[in-house]
């Protein structure tokens, strides 16, 4: 199984405890770091829907909150009862590109069934905000 299969794995494997009662829509994800650990995350919902986070921030959030600051890919597996092809929300992109280089880190969607599908940051990102003060 290559990197990226592995990888979506873990996506189908954190998909299972989404907490997604409002919307059916479940999603798991899975981000490999520079020095090949993974964090996984769920999307997890709120009756005020606004506070919902994607499965994608999840992730992302438990690796910077433990001091991972240098990531690969991220894989994203989604779909109410079928898996479908899910791509990272606009929020999610923009979380991305904080904290990765938009020509080099690399998004993995798809399903295993339609075939993988790998995007760079840059592709779903174009003209990505930049603060240049900074
Ligand atoms: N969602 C994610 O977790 N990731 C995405 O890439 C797209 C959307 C979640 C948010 C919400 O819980 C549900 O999917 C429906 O929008």
């Amino acid at each position: 199984m290559s990197e990226n299969e592995k990888l979506m794995e873990r996506a189908v494997e954190a998909r299972e405890y989404s907490y997604s009662p409002y919307s059916g829509f479940r999603v798991g994800a899975a981000l490999l770091c520079e020095d090949g650990l993974v964090y996984t995350g769920c999307n997890i919902e709120n009756s005020a829907y606004g506070p919902t986070n994607c499965a994608e921030r999840t992730a992302f959030f438990k690796a910077i909150s433990e001091g991972k600051r240098k990531f690969k890919k991220i894989a994203i597996a989604g779909g109410k009862e079928e898996l479908i092809s899910c791509y990272p929300c606009g929020v999610c992109r923009q979380v991305m590109a904080e904290f990765c280089d938009l020509n080099e880190f690399e998004i993995i969607c798809g399903t295993f069934r339609s075939g993988l599908e790998i995007y760079k940051l840059k592709e779903l990102l174009p003209k990505a905000f930049a603060n240049e003060n900074e």
